[in-house]
């Protein structure tokens, strides 16, 4: 059987099979990374309706949507009620390329009986390892050294400059105990000698805790006692901006603060008045609101914030494998296979 394909636009290829049976379609939203892209492509019993440049515009999704069987998304498409209305009832799945999916309205797809997959897992090295990486930029001041360097500002050694400190006896606060949050304080523990301490939050105790010896503690007692905050949690109702001012206030004058899940779990606003203020040591972020955010944002001003762009997932490795999960997610939903790596609904 032979693929033709078709280039509607500069953004858009529909891939079609010669042959007189109609194969479900699939709506891919984005181009993957090469091994992933050839896996879809390679299908042979399906459609697939690629939209290959950048994130897809709303309107686009909308006029693309309809018809499909299986949608492939990423996490800048909400897919909602309106998304699932339009797609009709030909849509048995809907695979997201990542481990969030605060951008998927379960309750719709529940209602509708619509498989979800997802892909825990695959991406918690990637992810633990870039925060732990904003963690030790934040401690040791990393971007106002590579800015210095730039802008011509490395004078002589001095024993007084740049300044940062070491988590050496400190005590880190890990906001979700979970897969991430349980792999980040594995590779933080080391770095904290025999006097430092793990202290975390979340809704039960949890099995890692044991072997990190973390304790559980309330969520007021952990932005208190903490030296180093990572926010490691998903977004929910419980979790959208968990850190507020109140909070900021109450913090650790020097305290390290990272957010590597997702922007609005931050009141962002409060973030920068906390930061006018003084009221924080350093911050890391690899998620903010909105995402991109803008050059001239006023958090961007301040120079002991770093700002990354929602990286922690972007090794070739991990986004290969996230990748070819939600491939397989995908397709499986659309051939009534059960999902490889479904969220129970
Ligand atoms: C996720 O998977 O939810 C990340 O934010 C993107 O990799």
């Amino acid at each position: 059987m032979l693929n033709f394909f078709k280039n509607q636009s500069v953004n858009l290829r529909i891939f079609r099979r010669v042959s007189t049976m109609v194969f479900p379609k699939i709506l891919l939203t984005r181009t993957m990374p090469p091994e992933t892209q050839k896996l879809i492509e390679n299908a042979q019993d399906i459609e697939l309706i690629h939209w290959k440049d950048g994130s897809i515009p709303r309107d686009q999704l909308l006029k693309l949507v309809p018809g499909v069987s299986g949608i492939l998304c990423m996490i800048t498409e909400k897919i909602d009620s309106e998304v699932l209305d339009v797609a009709g009832p030909n849509l048995k799945v809907v695979s997201t390329n990542s481990v969030g999916y605060d951008h998927v309205d379960l309750n719709e797809l529940r209602k509708r009986k619509i498989l979800f997959g997802y892909t825990p897992n695959v991406l918690t090295d990637a992810t633990a390892e870039l925060t732990a990486l904003l963690v030790l930029a934040a401690a040791r001041r990393m971007r106002e050294g590579i800015c210095a360097v730039e802008n011509g500002e490395w004078k002589k050694w001095s024993p007084v400059w740049l300044l940062g400190t070491q988590l050496t006896n400190k005590t880190v606060g890990i906001v979700g105990l979970g897969r991430i949050g349980a792999a980040t304080a594995h590779r933080l523990k080391p770095f904290l000698g025999a006097n430092g301490k793990i202290i975390y939050t979340a809704n039960s105790d949890k099995q890692a805790a044991t072997e990190l010896g973390a304790t559980r503690v309330k969520f007021d007692m952990l932005i208190r006692e903490a030296d180093v905050i990572c926010i490691c949690c998903s977004l929910n109702n419980q979790t959208r901006e968990m850190f507020d001012y109140d909070v900021f206030k109450v913090m650790k004058k020097n305290v390290i603060l990272v957010n590597t899940a997702r922007g609005p779990i931050i009141q962002q606003d409060d973030l920068i008045r906390a930061l006018s203020e003084g009221l924080l040591g350093s911050v890391g972020l690899d998620v903010t609101t909105p995402e991109p955010l803008d050059p001239d944002h006023p958090l961007l001003k301040f120079s002991n914030v770093t700002v990354i762009p929602h990286l922690g997932s972007a090794t070739l490795e991990t986004r290969t494998t996230m990748g070819n999960l939600a491939v397989e997610n995908v397709l499986a939903g659309v051939r009534g296979q059960p999902l490889p790596s479904p969220l129970e609904l």
